[in-house]
C-alpha cells in the first residue's frame, strides 16, 4: 500500500524499536495520509493508538490495519467522531481510557480544505473550515486535557505553511491554520507548567497527500518539484520521522514550535 510504513520502518530508520513501549497516542484523523504514518510510525516504535474520524468504516479499517504493523499492538478505530462536536470527544477520550489505559500523546490532525476564491466562499463556507481545523484543535485539547495532565503528555497540532504568506483561495485554512499556531503557542505557555509539550508540524508538499492530489493548484502541481528549494516532493516517512523525533524523549525541551517539513518550500512563496 503506497504512502503506508511497515516493519522495515524500525530496522531503516534512525528511531530505535520500543522507543514508545507503553505509550497511548490519541489521534483526530488518523485515517488520513499523513495523521496515518504518524500513527503507523508511533505504534512501529512500541505505542498503541486510537484513531478517530466521521466516517466509522474508513476509520475501523484503518485501525484494524495499523494494528497489524506490530505484532501485540493495540490500535483501536473510534467513528462517528466530528471534532466540531466537544463532546462526541470526550466520549471518544473515555473509550481509550476504558480500552488502552490513558492517553500520553495527542495529535490534532482532523482537517477540512477546499480551494475557493474569497469570492466563492459562503459565510458558511468560511466557518466550517474554521470549525474543524481550528475550533476542532481547541475541542481536541479540551477534550484530552485531564489525560495530558495526568501523564505529562505532549499534544501535537498538524499545522501548514499556507498562513505564512497571503495564499490565494485559501483564505478560511489560512486562517484556520493560523488560529492552530497561536493556540499551540498558548497551551506552551500555559501547560508548561504541568509538565505537558506543545508543538505543531507544518507538512510542505508531501507525495500522495490530499495537499498534492486534490488542493494543489494545477499550474504549480506541474511545477512542484522545481519549486521546492531541496528539488523534490516530500514523503510520509519525512512526516513520520519529524513526528517521531518530536515525540521522543530527544525533544523533551522543544515546546511552543512549529516543525515545518517542507524543503524550504514556503520561503520561495509558493507553499503547498
Ligand atoms: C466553495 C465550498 C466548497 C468549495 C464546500 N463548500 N466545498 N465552497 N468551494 N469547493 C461550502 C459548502 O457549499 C457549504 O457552504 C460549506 O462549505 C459547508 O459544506 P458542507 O459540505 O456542508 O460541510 P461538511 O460536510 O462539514 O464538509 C466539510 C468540508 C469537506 C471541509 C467542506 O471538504 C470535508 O469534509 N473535508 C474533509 C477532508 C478534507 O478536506 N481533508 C483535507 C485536509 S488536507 P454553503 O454556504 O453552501 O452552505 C489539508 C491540508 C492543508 O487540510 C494544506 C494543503 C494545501
Amino acid at each position: 500500500m503506497p504512502n503506508t510504513l511497515d516493519s522495515s520502518y524500525y530496522e531503516t530508520s534512525i528511531y530505535k524499536k520500543g522507543i514508545f513501549d507503553g505509550k497511548v497516542v490519541f489521534v483526530t484523523g488518523g485515517a488520513g495520509t499523513i495523521c496515518r504514518v504518524q500513527v503507523e510510525a508511533l505504534v512501529l516504535l512500541g505505542a498503541n493508538a486510537a484513531i478517530l474520524g466521521r466516517r466509522t468504516e474508513a476509520t475501523e479499517k484503518a485501525a484494524a490495519e495499523i494494528q497489524q504493523l506490530r505484532p501485540g499492538a493495540k490500535v483501536i478505530g473510534i467513528g462517528g467522531v466530528d471534532v466540531r462536536d466537544v463532546k462526541s470527544l470526550a466520549s471518544a477520550v473515555d473509550t481509550t481510557v476504558k480500552q488502552l489505559g490513558k492517553i500520553d500523546f495527542v495529535i490534532a490532525g482532523a482537517a477540512g480544505n477546499f480551494l475557493s476564491h474569497v469570492g466563492g466562499l459562503s459565510a458558511r463556507a468560511f466557518k466550517t473550515v474554521i470549525d474543524i481545523d481550528l475550533l476542532g484543535s481547541y475541542n481536541t485539547a479540551k477534550a484530552t486535557f485531564d489525560q495530558l495532565r495526568a501523564n505529562k503528555g505532549h499534544i501535537l497540532f498538524v499545522s501548514a505553511t499556507l498562513h505564512y504568506i497571503g495564499l490565494p483561495m485559501q483564505a478560511h485554512a489560512s486562517a484556520a491554520k493560523a488560529g492552530v499556531d497561536s493556540l499551540m503557542r498558548t497551551l506552551a505557555v500555559e501547560l508548561g507548567p504541568l509538565g505537558i509539550q506543545s508543538n505543531a508540524i507544518a507538512p510542505g508538499p508531501i507525495a500522495g497527500t490530499e495537499g498534492i492530489d486534490r488542493l494543489l493548484p494545477e499550474h504549480l502541481a506541474k511545477r512542484a518539484v522545481e519549486l521546492v528549494p531541496l528539488q523534490r516532493l516530500g514523503t510520509t516517512t519525512d512526516i513520520a520521522n519529524a513526528t517521531v523525533f518530536l515525540l521522543s524523549p530527544a525533544a523533551s525541551y522543544v515546546t511552543g514550535t512549529v516543525t515545518v517539513v517542507d524543503g524550504a518550500s514556503w520561503q520561495l512563496g509558493e507553499p503547498s
